[in-house]
Order: structure tokens, then C-alpha cells, then sequence
């Protein structure tokens, strides 16, 4: 299976502290945030791993990560998203890397606190599809929210009003191949992206998805300053081990 880390965006949400660099390069107590998602793809045995950057500061990464030597790895690969297309289109740019294989994906300014391993593993054997992680939470309306019907997923609505459950789609997705085509039919959303929400409501209705709700800390540390902090405050605690 391929990894990919989503490290575009304008990262607005951080203004002015993403004026003059990316979101994922930002500190999260000792580290850069982009540590922790690489930690967790590697940690799961994800070797093959591409960073989806894009702004005025894509070449940081390359000076941060290199080849991925302190993760372990031999190589890591690079691209780069010319616009702010939607987290559906920076995965789209990827398809050439996975080839055939199947994909796990983390948005860069995710950060969780245990293994995705076993997951990963199970959906190596999984024949086809997706599969999504939720965590409840309190205010589950800034992020996307899954409905649930007994052990199945019935669909997911981005930043609902009105949530469903207080589940949130938390920023991790196995996909197989057909992800690609997906992404292919998408149309932009009313903020003009490329919605990772639809790509996952495609996998539902194709009745293709699977979910897991994942047992550890989970922050979004880039959804907003207080997220940020919080996330700072919780590693700063030792609740969470530095990669
Ligand atoms: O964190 C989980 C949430 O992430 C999910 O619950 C939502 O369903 C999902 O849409 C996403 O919501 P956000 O509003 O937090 O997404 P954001 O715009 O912050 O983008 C998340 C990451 O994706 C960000 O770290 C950078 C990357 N990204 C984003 C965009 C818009 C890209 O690489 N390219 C892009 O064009």
C-alpha cells in the first residue's frame, strides 16, 4: 500500500502565523507538525511514501524531510499542488505514484495519538473499497460527520449545521484503486474544492465502505489556533510520544 500526506492549502484558518509558511511546517511543541502523520504511516508499515505540498514554501519540505532518513525510510516522494483545489483534487495528483496499489492517506495537520496498523493490515485484505476512522467528539460540526445505522455507514455531510452523531470523520482514508476514477467525476464544491466528504459518500453509496472508530487521541491541529494550542498543551503533556 502507498502513503500519501496532504501538506497543501493556505492554511487561512492559522492567518497571519501561515503568512510566510505552510501550516505542516509549523511547530507542535518539538516538532514540525508534518512529523506526526509520517510518524503514523510509517509506524503502520507504510514505506512508499508521497508528500502533496503546494505554496510558497514547497521547498521547505524537501530541507525538512529529505529522503526520510530519520523516519527510517530510504526515499520519500514530492509533488506539488499548483492551487488550493480541495483535498479530493491533491489526491487525484497522486495517481501516478500509487499506480495499481492500494492507498492511505493522512492530511498533514493530523495528529494521532496510537497505531492505525492493525486497520491497515486488515484492509490489505479487504477485496475492494474504503475505509474511513471516526472519533466522537464534542462539536463534531467543523468537521465532516458520519451517520450511522447500526454497524454501517450510511453517508457523511461536511461541517453540518445540524450533526447527525457526534462522530467526526477524522483525516485518514484506505482507499483501493478506484479512488481515482472517483475523483475523476467530482464537480467543486460551493467553496470550490474537490471534497474528500464526496469521495467518501461515492465508496457509501457503492455500499464499498468500512469504518473504524479509532481508540486514541486525535487532533486536528491545523483547524484552527485553539486546535493548535491544544495539541502543543497535549504532546507537551507526554500523552502522546514524540516521534
Ligand atoms: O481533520 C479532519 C477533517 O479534515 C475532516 O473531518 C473533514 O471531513 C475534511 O474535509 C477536512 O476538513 P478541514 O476543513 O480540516 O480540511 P482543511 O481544508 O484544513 O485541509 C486538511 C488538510 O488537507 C490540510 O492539512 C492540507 C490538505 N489540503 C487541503 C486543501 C484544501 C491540501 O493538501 N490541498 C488542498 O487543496
Amino acid at each position: 500500500m502507498k502513503g500519501l500526506i496532504l501538506c497543501g492549502g493556505l492554511g487561512t484558518r492559522l492567518f497571519p502565523l501561515t503568512k510566510i509558511t505552510n501550516k505542516h511546517l509549523l511547530p507542535v511543541y518539538g516538532k514540525p507538525m508534518v512529523y506526526y502523520p509520517l510518524a503514523t504511516l510509517v509506524e503502520a508499515g507504510i514505506k512508499d511514501i508521497m508528500i502533496v505540498t503546494g505554496g510558497n514554501n514547497a521547498g521547505d519540505f524537501l530541507r525538512l524531510l529529505g529522503n526520510g532518513r530519520e523516519f527510517g525510510l530510504k526515499h520519500l516522494n514530492y509533488t506539488f499542488q499548483e492551487k488550493e483545489g480541495g483535498i479530493a483534487e491533491a489526491v487525484g495528483l497522486a495517481q501516478h505514484f500509487v499506480g495499481d496499489d492500494k492507498v492511505a492517506i493522512i492530511l498533514g495537520d493530523n495528529i494521532l495519538e496510537g497505531s492505525i496498523k492493525g486497520a491497515v493490515d486488515a484492509f490489505e485484505n479487504q477485496e475492494k473499497g474504503g475505509k474511513v476512522f471516526l472519533k466522537e467528539v464534542e462539536d463534531p460540526s467543523q468537521y465532516g460527520v458520519a451517520e450511522i445505522e447500526g454497524e454501517k455507514i450510511v453517508g457523511i455531510v461536511e461541517k453540518p449545521e445540524k450533526p447527525e452523531s457526534n462522530f467526526a470523520v477524522i483525516g485518514v482514508y484506505l482507499y483501493d484503486n478506484a479512488v481515482f476514477d472517483i475523483i475523476k467525476n467530482l464537480t467543486p464544491s460551493k467553496r470550490g474544492e474537490l471534497e474528500i466528504t464526496d469521495v467518501n459518500n461515492a465508496y457509501i453509496q457503492k455500499g464499498q465502505m468500512t469504518y473504524e472508530v479509532f481508540k486514541g487521541w486525535w487532533g486536528d491541529a491545523g483547524a484552527s489556533i485553539d486546535a493548535l494550542f491544544l495539541a502543543n498543551k497535549h504532546i507537551r503533556e507526554g500523552e502522546i510520544s514524540s516521534p
